[in-house]
Order: C-alpha cells, then structure tokens, then sequence
C-alpha cells in the first residue's frame, strides 16, 4: 500500500526554525517513547494497534453480530472521544445509513423524542460507551431508552440488548453493567477519550455498521511503525506537528481543516476534538476550525483569501475516489458546460483544489496538503493514527500536556 504525503510550500517558512524544532521533536520522540513516560502518562494508544489481538477483534465482531442479527436498529451512546470516532468512520467509510444511530450527544428533548419515533416500531438494541460512566449526557439518553427497552421486551431480554463500553472497575456504568448483566467491553486506564477510537469505545460501533475494523486495525498498526520514526524527515506525522507549530510562532493561530468530501464532515468534528482538547490550555494552541469545501467557498471564502492573517489550512487530499460520474453531452449546450464533456466530477473536484489552493498561497494562506491514497478503513486507521501521533508531539511542542483536559472536567462537575 502507498503512505499518506505531506506538501507544504516552504516558502512560508523560516529554515532556521526547522533545524531548532527538529531537534526539539527527537527529544519528545525519545520521551515519548521511554517506559517512564508510558508508564507515567496515558499513552497506551501509541501502541493499542500492535497490542489488540485477532481474539480481542473477533470478540468485538462477534458481538456487533449478535446485535445486528437483533435489531432494526442499534443506537450508539456517547459523547466528545466516546462518539466522534466511530461517528468519523462510519461516514467517511460510506456506512452511515439507518442501522446505526447515535444518541447521547446532547441534552435536547427533540432529537431524543425523534429517535424515540423513529424506533416505535423496530427492533433495536444499545451499545452505551463511556469511560467515566458518568457522563451526564449519555447517561440520560440511556436512563430513558433502557426505559423503553424494558418496557417493550422485559427486563431479562433488555439485558441482552445492551453492551457497555466502559472502565474495567469504576464508574455508575460499570455498577449498572454488573448488576443488570450486560456484555461488557473495557477502555484501557491508559487511553483518554479522544485517543480511543482504536479500543473497544470506537470499535464497537463501527463493527456494528459493518465496517472491516480488522482493515482498520491493519492501517493503524501499519501507522505504528511508520510514524514511530524519530527523524521528522522520515516521518510525515512529526513534519506536520513541526510546520503546524512554526505557523503559530508567526501568528498563524486558527487551523482550518478543509475537505472537499462531504463524508469527511465528521472526521473535522473528531479532529476538532483530538487538537482542541490536547492543545487549547494555558492560553496556548492552535484553534482548530473545519471547512467543507466547495460549499464554504461560498460563505467563509471571503474570510479566507481577504480576512484576517491569522490563519492557515490544511487539506486531506484524496487520491483515488472510488465511486465518480462522467458529464454528460447536452446538445443545446445552453449552461455551457460541454467544454466538461467527459470529464469526471472527482477531476473536476481536483482541479478545484489546485486552483483554490493557488488563490489563498498568494492571499498570505499557507496550504499544508496532506495526500491520502484511498478512502477505505485502511486509510482510516492510518489516517486517525498519523493525527493522533501529531497531535501528541504538537502538545509536547508547546510544552502542555496534551492528554488532559481540564476544562472539559470543570463543565462537566458544574452541570453535574
Ligand atoms: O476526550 C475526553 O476525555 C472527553 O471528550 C470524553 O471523551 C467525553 O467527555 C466523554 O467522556 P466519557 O467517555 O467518560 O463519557
């Protein structure tokens, strides 16, 4: 298989910077990777890839089978690392469709009555992930549809319709669980919500819409060893941990993520999460912001190529969309097109790239292209892994701790 690509046009750059970040990088690599630091942070999604096992995926499997094989419907409970994930997979990957659904989000009493509706009459089952257990979120969008459940098929057969994702000991989740009888699946101590996407908390669900996450694995191991190299010159990852940061330095200080596939609306969202909440403490970090491209073009363009220097872009760039449609021939030619007589939309999709990306380098907007070769769970898994990988080394780089979140704790105990 092909690796991801970093371009980067260096004239945006100062080339001192990068010999001064380089350095810096191969001593958080070396940190990063001594058993001190594992064993004192919680970092065990640098290697849950290489360590989950073909008994673990297939115990994964085997239970998403037996809820499909139940269900009209399987909805998913979580919030923030407990739900962008699978959430980002499932759409990227083609999957989402109405056999899988999510809820426990958020607190507004019309989307829950809407699932509420729309169940009335099927068949369904929950898979409720949360580490703490006690998010209050998805604990009350599981109190009221466990509710239903039992109401409709009695409190012994509820309990085969509900699996947990949850602490392998503590937690309101984990008291329910053992009580009520649920299969449970466990997130590691070491991995935070938003690095767990490749445990059992992301995994589930997206083997409950039918995804390979055996492929997905493979990709993620293969990501391991490819950006496990110290040297950010070998190591695509750390290159743009390294470019991200030197933009800061010089003011760059709002990342726009920009897709021009509609699919990848909800890997921004995961995106979001994994920087914002690694990076944005101490009155430091880059804000990270998205944009789906064409149809932002339209609306944030402006700010884009004429607004405020304060922000730069980088693109996943997908090589090889496999599903395409030729334009056709109009004989009356009337919205004079035919000059895109034969020519595919995904061509034209690219071409919009290049021009746009030409339009906001000469606007003052750098442009970090990073190239996927393919959509597929593959990609995802190398993908996910090559931000988590950045995301880790860029927190380090500004000297935070990129796997705590303090902010996100104090909401949650005021709400609470
Ligand atoms: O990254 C994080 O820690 C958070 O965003 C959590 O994932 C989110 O708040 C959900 O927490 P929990 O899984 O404990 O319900």
């Amino acid at each position: 298989m092909s690796d991801i690509n970093l371009n980067f046009n260096s004239c945006f750059i100062d080339n001192k910077e990068i010999d001064i970040i380089k350095e810096k990088i191969k001593r958080i690599h070396n940190k990063i990777h001594s058993k001190e630091e594992y064993d004192a942070m919680p970092l065990g999604w640098l290697d849950i890839p290489i360590k989950t096992d073909i008994n673990e995926l297939n115990a994964i499997t085997n239970a998403a089978k037996r809820l499909r094989s139940m269900s009209d419907v399987i909805i998913s409970l979580g919030i923030g690392g407990s739900y962008l994930g699978s959430k980002a997979a499932i759409e990227m990957l083609g999957y989402e469709d109405d056999k899988v659904i999510f809820a426990g989000n958020n607190i507004s009493g019309q989307y829950l009555k809407g699932i509420l509706d729309y169940i009335e009459s099927k068949d369904f089952s929950i898979i409720v992930i949360s580490k703490s257990g006690t998010t209050l979120e998805t604990a009350l969008a599981f109190r009221i549809l466990k509710d239903v459940l039992i109401k409709r098929y009695g409190k012994e057969k509820t309990s085969e319709r509900i699996i947990a994702v949850t602490d392998k000991s503590k937690g309101v989740l984990k008291t329910i669980a053992d009580e009520e009888g649920y299969e449970c699946f466990v997130i590691p101590d070491n991995i935070g919500g938003r690095y767990s996407v490749f445990t059992p908390a992301g995994l589930l669900t997206i083997a409950a819409a039918g995804v390979d996450i055996y492929e997905m694995i493979d990709g993620a191991k293969e990501a391991c060893y490819l950006y496990g190299n110290e040297s950010i010159d070998a190591n695509p990852a750390y290159m743009y941990a390294a470019i991200r940061n030197m933009l800061y330095k010089t003011g760059k200080s709002v990342e726009v993520l920009v897709n021009y596939e509609p699919s990848m609306l909800y890997f921004a969202e995961w995106w979001k999460q994994l920087f914002g909440e690694s990076e944005g403490k101490e009155g430091k970090g880059i804000f990270p912001g998205s944009m789906l491209f064409t149809a932002d073009l339209h609306s944030m363009g402006q700010f884009l190529q004429e607004g405020t220097k304060n922000v730069f872009e980088t693109v996943l760039n997908f090589k090889s969309g496999s599903d395409d449609i030729l334009i056709p021939y109009d004989a009356k030619n009337i919205d004079e097109l035919n000059y895109l007589h034969g020519k595919s939309l995904n061509y034209i999709n690219d071409i919009a790239y290049r021009g746009v990306k030409e339009a906001h380098e000469s606007g003052g907007v750098p442009v970090i292209t990073i190239d996927i070769p393919g959509r597929n769970p593959y990609y995802f898994g190398c993908l996910t892994y090559f931000f988590q990988k950045a995301c880790a080394i860029s927190g380090y780089i500004i000297d935070v701790n990129p796997f705590n979140q303090p902010g996100v704790e104090m909401y949650k105990k005021n709400i609470f």
